[in-house]
């Protein structure tokens, strides 16, 4: 019998054969892997042309695990797209527009352009950092953005989609704007919790009017909104309910658009009724003015889902790929979008009736995800779970949160959870314990006795001396056989059944590993009992070798770093999934084995943490979207100290000698302090938005003098400068009184 392994390496013609006249129905291990070949269901259809979004994330705060949830997911899918050699393009942008970006770059004394221009750069820095592999990721503050939102709009517009009407709005009479639900603050009218936000209590879970709310104030100038009318622009979202009802509940027959629980979900909307959508906002506004409607701007969810068009428009230009071709109202490319369930409505009703009255193709299918949770609970900053992508990096690889994620995904819109200490446990034992071992087992031998090269393997072991071991090309066949199984997993975004299968495998290998104890055979290398045993170490250590190949393959959507090095470490080109029945060739040599991935060590996991923390009392700068509360907001007192407790704290005075800015750090401002010590300290103050450095340099304040110095990525903090207010401008440096010295102990 002829063995796969042999065969396999041979023209491709081998692979395609379904029948075998030389052996009997089965039993041809040639036939089985074509077998193989052709239920891989990526592989048996012609080639595809795909479009891929995330949504994209707003520029006026930073990417956290939260939001990365959804960036890896679809960023897998992709990847395994990709491999399959389909023409797959994965665009994204910054979602630039709105109030909260425009008053954050007014909070830091800069125009809006260089606000997102900056947060673009970081954004996309994150993302490649975590391997996110955007072919496009533009803005939608773009010419091109411009350009569609200003057709989509007149095409609307020509087709009477669009009517205008005079609204009444809570307006801002000290800073002479109108103020989104969530801009205005006041007490429940349900339950009397003071500092809700205008549209919902985060205390009893109403939601109302604006004007329903007690003693509202501004969150940005602390005034009481007056009520202000104003002329708004409306798309009648009505004039589309038949063409959604179709598209989005089709019968039986037709393929979905959304999942099943998003079809009831939005069932209840219909039956609520489809009201007009208010797509202006009044100046003063970051956004794209409305034609011929001067001092109106679109609302920024009009132009954000744009901005997926307006990317690709981009990448299209570079790569000459036919725009048209993928947005034309009979396009035949598929189109996905990756959303989290929170904006469902704006996919699956605004965008698609906005398309179909726009002359545009629809969705081929929106995929909606569920939130983050850590350690089961909503993430928190106080608790250090609010976790920002660049705070995860700073302590740990990437490809450990790819991975984890990947085994919680599933096709639904269930939230998930990263469960730190099940992190630390699934990375260290399924990873690195089963998956990497495989690789640093067997290359170890292989180089030790035969330079690194594969075996040409006849069938089975050759390991007479265990009649129950299982043939080494079994085991091989096995695992070419999940193939199949696991290309529709990722074809279902059902990642976690992949992570599933691939580290059963992984299981069967290192216990077809210790059945055969190679170890054993090593020692006596240079004077086997039997010279077929040594024939029998190389059998070993090639299969083990070529299964982690295939486990790799399984593995690389998810985690593309640790695919390339390993696929490095075994002297291969990139594997796409088509290489899956291209086995390690005879006499082929891979290199000697180097570190793949390394243990979680739990230090590492706190540390990042404790930074999280840190970034919070450092800076406690609200993002806009979540505006300072102002005065109102009392804090809850602490659980009561003794008196020990507090003479635990040095406090001192401390003049700043020196102020100025952190490279890399939009929050920091660092320090150089006196504190009577006959040196000076170097300190991190998260106070950037509210103090210029020459504000500061020479006066006095308090500092925590024998906090342990931390260690940060600009250098080591050696205390903590005091300062109180909710964040943002709003944040005052403590001082002491006229007459104190630098060094003197604070009671
Ligand atoms: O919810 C959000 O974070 C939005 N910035 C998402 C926009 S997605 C798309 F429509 F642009
Ligand atoms: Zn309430």
């Amino acid at each position: 019998m002829r063995d796969l392994w042999m065969l396999a390496v041979g023209p491709a013609h081998h692979l395609q054969r379904t029948l075998c006249h030389a052996h009997a129905p089965g039993s041809c291990r040639t036939t089985r892997a074509a077998a193989f070949w052709f239920t891989m269901p990526a592989m048996a259809q012609a080639k595809r042309k795909i479009l891929v979004t995330s949504a994209l994330p707003y520029a006026n705060g930073p990417i956290h695990l939260g939001h990365l949830v959804e960036y890896i997911q679809t960023d897998i899918w992709v990847r395994f797209q990709k491999m399959c050699g389909h023409d797959c393009y994965y665009v994204c942008a910054d979602d630039a527009h709105g109030t909260p970006i425009m008053l954050r770059a007014q909070q830091e004394g800069i125009e809006p352009g260089a606000l997102i221009a900056r947060m673009g750069q970081d954004h996309l820095r994150d993302f490649t950092d975590f391997g996110i592999g955007f072919d496009n990721y533009g803005s939608t503050d773009s010419a091109e953005n411009r350009e569609l939102v200003t057709q989509i709009y007149r095409t609307l517009k020509a087709g009477g989609h669009i009517s205008t009407r005079t609204i009444k709005q809570a307006y801002d009479p000290v800073k002479n704007m109108f103020l989104p639900d969530r801009f205005i603050r006041g007490t429940c009218p349900r339950c009397g919790a003071p500092d809700q936000y205008g549209d919902s209590c985060e205390v009893c879970g109403a939601t109302y009017l604006p004007t329903e709310l007690k003693n509202p104030v501004s969150a940005i100038s602390g005034a009481t909104p007056v009520q202000k009318e104003s002329e708004h622009y409306f798309f009648r979202l009505g004039d589309f309910e038949d063409t959604l009802r179709t598209w989005l509940f089709p019968d039986i027959t037709q393929p979905r658009h959304v999942q099943a629980e998003v079809a009831n979900k939005l069932d209840e909307w219909f039956s609520a009724g489809l009201q007009d959508w208010d797509i202006s906002r009044d100046t003063p506004y970051f956004g794209f003015e409305i034609p011929d409607a001067p001092g109106k701007y679109f609302y920024v969810w009009l132009d954000a889902p744009v901005g997926y068009m307006a990317s690709f428009r981009q990448l299209c230009e570079r790569a000459a790929i036919g725009f048209d071709e993928y947005w034309a109202a009979d396009a035949k490319p598929e189109l996905y979008h990756f959303i989290g369930k929170d904006i469902l409505y704006f996919h699956a009703l605004f965008w698609p009736a906005m398309l179909e009255g726009a002359g545009f193709r629809k969705p081929t299918a929106i995929f909606a995800h569920g939130f983050l949770t850590v350690n089961g609970k909503k993430m928190s900053k106080s608790r250090g779970t609010f976790i920002n992508a660049r705070t995860y990096l700073d302590h740990l690889s990437p490809e450990y949160l790819r991975y984890y994620f990947a085994n919680k995904l599933g096709a639904h819109v269930e939230d998930i959870d990263l469960n730190l200490d099940d992190f630390i446990a699934r990375v260290n034992s399924d990873l690195v314990g089963k998956y990497v071992n495989i690789a640093s087992r067997a290359a170890g031998l292989l180089h030790r006795h035969f330079s690194g090269e594969i075996a040409a393997r006849s069938s089975g072991t050759g390991n007479t001396r265990d009649p129950a071991a299982t043939p080494s090309d079994d085991i091989i066949e096995s695992a070419l056989q999940a193939a199949a199984r696991i290309g529709d997993s990722y074809e279902e975004r059902r990642f976690g059944s992949v992570v599933r299968e691939t580290m059963n495998l992984a299981d069967a290998f290192n216990q077809w590993w210790d059945r055969h104890r190679p170890w054993e055979l090593s020692k006596q290398f240079e004077h086997p009992a039997r010279p077929q045993d040594n024939e029998a170490l190389h059998a070993i250590c090639s299969t083990a070798l070529e299964g982690f190949r295939i486990l790799t393959l399984f593995l690389k959507p998810v985690l593309p770093e640790l695919a390339r090095n390993a696929e490095r470490f075994l002297n291969l080109a990139p594997q796409t999934w088509k290489d899956l029945a291209v086995p390690l060739a005879t006499g082929h040599r891979i290199n000697p084995y180097q570190h793949l991935a390394t243990r979680v060590d739990p230090k590492q996991v706190q540390a990042m943490l404790d930074n999280s923390r840190e970034n919070l009392t450092m800076t406690t700068q609200t993002t806009a979207t979540e505006p300072a509360a102002g005065a109102a907001a009392a804090e809850p007192i602490k659980p009561e100290i003794a008196i020990d407790d507090f003479a635990k704290i040095d406090l001192r005075v401390a003049r700043i000698v020196k102020a100025g800015y952190v490279e890399g750090a939009d929050k920091l401002l660092q320090l150089t302090v006196d504190i009577g010590e006959g040196r000076t300290r170097n300190i991190f103050a998260g106070i950037r938005s509210a103090y210029a450095p020459g504000d500061l340099e020479g006066r006095l304040t308090v500092v925590v003098a024998n906090l342990a110095p931390r260690k940060m990525k600009f250098g080591v903090s050696e205390g903590m400068v005091l300062a109180a207010g909710p964040g943002g401008k709003d944040l005052w440096v403590l001082s002491p009184d006229t007459g104190a010295q630098p060094g003197m102990r604070i009671k």
